[in-house]
């Protein structure tokens, strides 16, 4: 017989039916609580509400668990690049050569932008946040694609759209870097791999050719990799929400694009880094800092630090701080900020407060001092996360669309005036 959860409301018992995940997860249903109850439930951030089902991202955060597609983390950090963990996420299947080398082929061929949309970036002043132009241009693309407005596309307009993606947003993010320094923007080459082109395109002059160190690409793909998806975090649940109005691919990742941008979510990366310099440029006093993150009457939080779902430690901390020490070591950087961090980590592990909450280092805590090392500057940390979180965002949006998911409209409990008489202005 299926499982069942039973619900006393009064003299009444209402069923309702459990769901099992393929990893054993557990949940009520109560699609139908509404109708046959005339309740609905309450649950302020949905810190327990499952909006979908998914078969891209599991993660457990009991057991510090992350996986794309059934396959670890830890295992894709290190034998894939963030091109084949790309296709795994939006295709479903780790690539063949030849796959990825189809795939491969193209995204050279979109990743170029349309002359016209260099105006775009005439139109920012030098110092705009690289987050909040990300936006923009994101949501610009639907102007230059007019297969992706149909409410109702075919399978092969989809996948255009998404290719057209991918391939541009290495281009849009290392010109809005270019744009920020007056300097010329480099044009992609086909003859560069995904990471590769990326960095050429950031670092690359039009001089000059640079040599890219395979120590910076292979750093680039694992924290791409890392950031791929999350299942539903902020911005993805964002993403699903806008997409299921049956809203184009542009305009619902430029709508995850600006939920990544809150320093809760994606701009931590850059509140941690920040976090660290005034620690550093205060005397570095980690118990001071630790005990201001203590304090409720002070509204200073350990950025990096915490996670909705992670009560045990997060994964991906866990590989980005050993990738910090390797690469740092590999390029002879001596940071001083990351003495900071180990020494804050420390403290916060062995302290009570912290320990009893479950508060553990997540994804940005680290992620930032190697971002700087690869010579990345603060300001376009979250558009670095957004580009790793793209496959994920696209992925979700894709099976969203695949599934015909409703339309997302939650509920609410009103605690508002009842009802009242409108008196006339002059009577006021
Ligand atoms: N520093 C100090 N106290 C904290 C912190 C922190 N970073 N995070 C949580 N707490 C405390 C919080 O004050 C609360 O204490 P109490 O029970 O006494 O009221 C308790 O821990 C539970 O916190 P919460 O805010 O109710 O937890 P949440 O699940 O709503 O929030 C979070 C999760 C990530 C927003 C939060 O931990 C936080 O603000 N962390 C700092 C920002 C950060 O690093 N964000 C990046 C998240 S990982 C990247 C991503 O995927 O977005």
């Amino acid at each position: 017989m299926s499982e069942t959860a039973s619900l006393n409301l009064g003299d009444k018992t209402y069923e309702l039916p459990v769901t099992t995940g393929s990893e054993n997860e557990k949940a009520i249903d109560i699609s139908k609580l509404r109708d046959q109850t005339g309740y609905i439930t309450l649950d302020s951030g949905f810190k327990n509400t499952g909006c979908t089902k998914s078969a891209i991202t599991f993660l457990d955060g009991e057991q510090g668990i992350l996986k794309y597609r059934g396959y670890p983390i830890e295992q894709l950090a290190e034998k894939a690049s963030f091109l084949e963990v790309a296709y795994l996420l939006i295709y479903g299947e780790l690539p063949t050569q030849s796959e990825l080398d189809n795939f491969q082929a193209q995204l050279s061929q979109h990743a170029l932008l349309h002359e016209d949309y260099k105006k775009f970036y005439d139109g920012f002043p030098p110092k705009a946040h690289p987050m909040g132009q990300l936006v923009s241009l994101v949501s610009s693309l639907s102007a230059f694609s007019p297969e992706s407005l149909n409410p109702n596309p075919s399978k092969d307009d989809i996948n255009l759209t998404i290719i057209k993606l991918l391939a541009k947003m290495p281009t849009i993010v290392s010109w809005i870097y270019k744009g920020s320094l007056g300097e010329p923007f480099i044009y992609p080459q086909n003859k560069l791999d995904y990471v590769s082109n990326f960095m050429n395109m950031t670092f690359g002059q039009v001089t000059h050719e640079i040599e890219i160190d395979p120590v910076v690409v292979d750093a680039m793909n694992k924290l791409l990799i890392l950031h791929a998806d999350h299942e539903q975090n902020c911005s993805t649940s964002t993403v699903r929400i806008v997409g299921s109005s049956e809203a184009n691919l542009y305009a619902s990742i430029s709508a995850g694009v600006s939920a990544l941008w809150g320093p809760l979510h994606g701009g931590a990366n850059q509140a941690v880094i920040e976090m660290l310099e005034r620690i550093k440029e205060d005397g570095g006093d980690t118990d001071k800092w630790i005990a201001k993150a203590k304090d409720k009457n002070d509204s200073f939080r350990l950025m990096g630090f915490g996670h909705r779902v992670y009560k045990n430690f997060d994964p991906r901390a866990k590989i980005i701080k050993k990738a910090c020490d390797d690469i740092l070591a590999k390029l002879g950087i001596n940071d001083p900020v990351l003495e900071i961090a180990k020494k804050l980590e420390a403290a916060a592990l062995s302290d009570p407060y912290f320990v009893e909450r479950k508060l553990y280092p997540n994804v940005d805590f680290y992620s930032g001092i190697i971002y700087r090392a690869l010579g990345f500057p603060t300001d376009l940390f979250t558009v670095l996360f957004a580009l790793g979180r793209l496959p994920g965002w696209i992925a979700q949006w894709k099976e969203l669309r695949e599934n015909k998911e409703p339309i997302g409209r939650p509920r609410q409990i009103y605690v508002g005036e009842t009802e009242r008489d409108v008196v006339e202005i002059a009577k006021r």
